[in-house]
């Protein structure tokens, strides 16, 4: 019953807060996670792009804000997201699709209440308006379950004036391979991750292979529609299989790309710029990177293995 249910979400919680306090005061958790995020500033997240694209790296910046709770960190995140379009243009940064914004739908208004959402379609739009103006692509970052269908309704809102809008969906949903049915028919640009969201009882696969074989079911979805799909996963048997998808398709560097974190699997980045196919790198900075990252750590435990086993293997 109800009373149930609220114990049960209250009891998960407390363990998440548990898990975050312990991972806060770790000694040296800080500088490890430091090394996955391009800094505070408009300038380092820039300085890192840069470095990648003498790479032949692609890549999509995320501004790490704090959630909209105001009218006024909604306008910050804004601006923010303008400065650092205007700083990138005057650095030369832009062009041949280099470079791409990545916006988490949440630091620009409440998701859970009408008013926000209106709030965070309007603000997107002012951000979308300034990077269609730069010649930039916007792609929608995706949360917890709850935001799934808010962040898809914006996403349908904001291509009627940007169709090149895209967004990530995530495999550990259920939902996800009809999802990504629709919108490979749409010829949207969809980002595929396999999800770092804590899991939804109502709506998840709990188990790490079952959300592996729906990102393929997915992927070949994406691979046999009519949109720009982005691979994003370190995972070398998916991106193999989403090497031999593109080929069995027809699709060829031009038509999807692959996506990778900053700082996780560099050399098969590389390796894959080198050989002609697009790599992008996401690139996060902001005021509230630490508290943001450790928020997804503490959230799901596979998160965890994710940054130990990039430690391990550098
Ligand atoms: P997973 O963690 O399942 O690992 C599988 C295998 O990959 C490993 O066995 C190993 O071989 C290799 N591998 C994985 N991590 C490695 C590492 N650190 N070092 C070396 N090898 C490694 N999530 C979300 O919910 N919403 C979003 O909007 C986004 N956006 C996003 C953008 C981009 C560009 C990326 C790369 C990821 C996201 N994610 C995301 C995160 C995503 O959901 C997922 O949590 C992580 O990518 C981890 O899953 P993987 O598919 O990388 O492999």
């Amino acid at each position: 019953d109800l009373g149930d249910a609220l114990r049960a979400s209250s009891l998960r919680l407390a363990r998440i807060g548990r898990v975050q306090s312990v991972i806060e005061e770790s000694p040296g958790t800080r500088d490890i996670l430091a090394r996955y995020i391009a800094g505070d500033t408009t300038q380092s997240a820039l300085g890192a792009a840069r470095d990648l694209m003498e790479t032949g790296r692609a890549v999509t910046v995320s501004y790490l804000g704090p959630d909209a709770d105001s009218r006024a960190s909604s306008d910050a995140t804004v601006e923010e997201y303008r400065r650092l379009v205007a700083e990138a243009v005057s650095r030369g940064l832009v062009g041949d699709h280099c470079l791409e914004l990545s916006v988490r739908p949440a630091a620009f208004g409440r998701l859970d209440q009408a008013t926000g959402r209106s709030l965070a379609l309007a603000q997107l739009q002012r951000v979308c308006r300034t990077a269609h103006n730069a010649g930039l692509d916007v792609t929608l970052d995706m949360e917890g379950f709850e935001t799934v269908e808010p962040t898809l309704r914006l996403l349908e809102e904001l291509r009627q004036d940007f169709p090149r809008v895209g967004v990530a969906l995530q495999a550990a949903l259920l939902r996800t391979e009809q999802d990504c049915r629709e919108l490979a028919a749409e010829g949207v640009r969809v980002r595929l991750v396999k999800g770092a969201h804590k899991l939804d009882e109502r709506g998840s696969f709990d188990a790490v292979e079952d959300v592996d074989r729906s990102y393929v079911r997915c992927l070949r979805i994406l691979m046999e529609g009519v949109g720009y799909p982005m691979v994003a996963t370190h995972d070398p048997r998916m991106t193999s299989i989403a090497a031999a998808l593109a080929r069995s398709c027809g699709k060829g560097p031009e038509d999807f790309e692959y996506q990778m974190y900053l700082g996780i699997r560099p050399l098969e980045q590389t390796a894959i710029a080198d050989r002609g196919d697009r790599m992008r790198v996401y690139v996060a900075y902001g005021p509230a990177w630490y508290s943001y990252l450790v928020r997804r750590v503490a959230e799901r435990p596979t998160n965890v293995t994710f940054f130990v086993r990039s430690l391990l293997s550098r």
